[in-house]
């Protein structure tokens, strides 16, 4: 296979990023695309050029002609979409969150391992620069043994309700905050504990759904290294912080421009304009999600390993899931 052909489930928000990313890549094509709204899959069928809109993922994973999907639905369509994408034979890009249980996780490994296909989770930051650097100096010693990380996230307002849904979407901690766990566990392995506390601060969704816009989460790994993340909706405008202090030196990446003697203020009077004095670099949509698009496509081609895999997507949400028990209870969880 010279070409890997595309068929693009889901064309609401995040469609449009990945769309953009594959187009970029000679080795890619983008053939199908399919939305429960035909308008929104007929927006993105002609801003890419595509052939083909289906009007159920069921009659796009049957065209033959398409190799690999890009799942890019609501969380927890994502299990019975992958189930059925592997059992046609196809390979799988899946964004994170994987999905909402565990079962569901399990599921969509078993039915991927069955069939034989690639499973890709969307963890972007794996692929954006300053982080698979740090992670190759980690793994090469660099600043010694790691005793500490730390790392804030800041996400935009949702687009949608269904993100504030504990049934679809999970609210900060679960949809956003999965990148953030999952590159603490690439850097550090396993956690061992998890406290997480957090609440609906700001936003009438997260109020009215009772799921949390505002996170803080303590961990301890089983290599014994301390952890702690902030990760809000509300008190930024994108993007993120991480710093890995070690026995010899520390790693910091902060991905929020001009932010050294900057004084920021976020005013909430116009909620869609970007907030006084905020200003990131672009760096995950110019490099993170094209880089992750990338390896998906040279891991069908053979010259990449899977990576996030099925099973890295389900230890993310294991952790997720005992955080997000911690919040409701008070207490630290064991994993
Ligand atoms: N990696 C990232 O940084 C990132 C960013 C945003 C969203 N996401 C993830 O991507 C997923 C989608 O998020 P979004 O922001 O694009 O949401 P969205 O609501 O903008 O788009 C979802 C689209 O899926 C369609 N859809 C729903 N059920 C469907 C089905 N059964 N078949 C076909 N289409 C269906 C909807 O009509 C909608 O157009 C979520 O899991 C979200 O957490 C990841």
């Amino acid at each position: 296979m010279e070409q890997v052909t595309l068929g693009v489930i889901g064309a609401g928000r995040i469609a449009h990023v990945m769309c953009d990313a594959y187009a970029e890549l000679p080795q890619a094509k983008l053939l199908a695309v399919t939305d429960v709204n035909r308008a929104a899959a007929d927006t993105v069928k002609s801003k890419y050029g595509m052939e083909k809109v289906y009007a159920t993922y069921e009659e796009l994973l049957a065209d033959d002609a398409i190799h690999a999907v890009v799942i890019c639905t609501p969380t927890p369509t994502h299990a019975a979409i992958t189930i059925k994408a592997a059992e046609a034979g196809k390979h799988i890009f899946c964004q994170k969150p994987m999905a909402l249980t565990l079962e569901d996780c399990d599921a969509m490994v078993a039915a991927v391992k069955n069939a034989g296909v690639v499973l890709q989770i969307g963890f972007m930051l794996r692929f954006t620069p300053p982080f698979g650097e740090a992670k190759k100096w980690l793994d090469e010693g660099e600043i010694g043994d790691v005793v500490g990380i730390t790392s804030s996230l800041f996400g935009w307002v949702p687009s949608a309700d269904w993100f504030y849904d504990p049934k679809i979407g999970g609210g900060v901690l679960i949809d956003s905050l999965s990148h953030t766990f999952d590159l603490f566990r690439w850097y550090n392995g396993d956690f061992a504990t998890v406290y997480a506390s957090g609440g609906a601060f700001v936003l009438d969704g997260a109020k009215r759904y009772g799921t949390a816009d505002n996170v803080m989460a303590h961990f301890r790994f089983r290599n014994g290294t301390m952890g702690n993340l902030y990760g809000s909706w509300t008190s930024g405008y994108g993007d993120l912080t991480v710093q890995v202090y070690g026995t010899n030196g520390t790693i910091s990446i902060d991905l929020m421009e001009k932010q050294g003697g900057s004084f920021y203020i976020r005013n909430r009077r116009n909620e869609s304009s970007r907030p006084q004095g905020w200003s990131n670099m672009g760096i995950l949509w110019k490099y993170g999600y094209q880089g992750e698009a990338r390896h998906f496509i040279n891991t069908l081609l053979g010259k990449a390993k899977p990576m996030p895999t099925g099973e890295e997507g389900r230890e993310a949400i294991r952790a997720l899931l005992l955080a997000s028990k911690s919040m409701r209870t008070g207490k630290i969880m064991k994993l």
